[in-house]
């Protein structure tokens, strides 16, 4: 059972909260057995990907790296939760039928109102002032998921009420023990 790794692909706007989620659900994940790496996007983008910009080409090089690394690990029997935004479901598609390991997408919605309204970086106001181009929900698309395991809201729900169904759809897979 511990040894059982698999993807948990978050995807969603910016400010949405994948990289909190990701973040909570790492030490619950370790209280289980599992060995854990998260690959954050932000995070990735200064190493894996630095260069990289925000072009179709440069978001899908980008995901296709994520994806690379998270395949890696999982096959191994490591939980590799990846965090970016990840806009194109062609992209994601992908990356789900290349992934040896189960493949668990994550959508976490919140309406664009409410992500511009957190505002965390400040990013959404320069995107609307026009600083900042090519912004996912902004002026960028974002391909909302039709068939991810599991929606969480975090504009509904609290972050443990958000983890809580994500640790329910694992362990009714049997990802993680019961
Ligand atoms: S992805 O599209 O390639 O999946 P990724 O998650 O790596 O995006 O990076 C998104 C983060 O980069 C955002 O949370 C934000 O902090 C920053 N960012 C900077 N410019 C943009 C942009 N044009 N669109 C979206 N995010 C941007």
């Amino acid at each position: 059972m511990t040894d059982k790794g698999f993807t948990l692909w978050f995807t969603g706007l910016s400010g949405s909260g994948k990289s909190t989620l990701a973040q909570y659900l790492t030490p619950k994940l370790l209280e289980l057995g599992k060995r854990v790496e998260v690959l954050d996007g932000d995070e990735v983008r200064e190493n894996l990907s630095k260069g990289l910009g925000f072009s179709k080409e440069d978001r899908d090089t980008n995901i296709r790296r994520i994806g690379y690394v998270a395949n890696m690990l999982s096959r191994n029997g490591v939980v590799s939760i990846t965090a970016a935004i990840s806009p194109y479901s062609a992209l994601r598609r992908e990356i789900r039928d290349l992934t040896q390991a189960s493949f668990v997408e994550v959508y976490v919605e919140c309406p664009l109102e409410v992500v511009e309204e957190r505002d965390t970086k400040g990013l959404y106001k320069k995107a609307r002032q026009g600083i900042i181009k090519n912004f996912t929900g902004i002026s960028d698309p974002y391909e909302v998921p039709e068939r991810a395991e599991v929606t969480v809201n975090t504009a509904e729900e609290s972050i443990e009420e958000s983890a809580e169904k994500i640790l329910a759809y694992l362990r009714s897979e049997g990802l993680v023990p019961a």
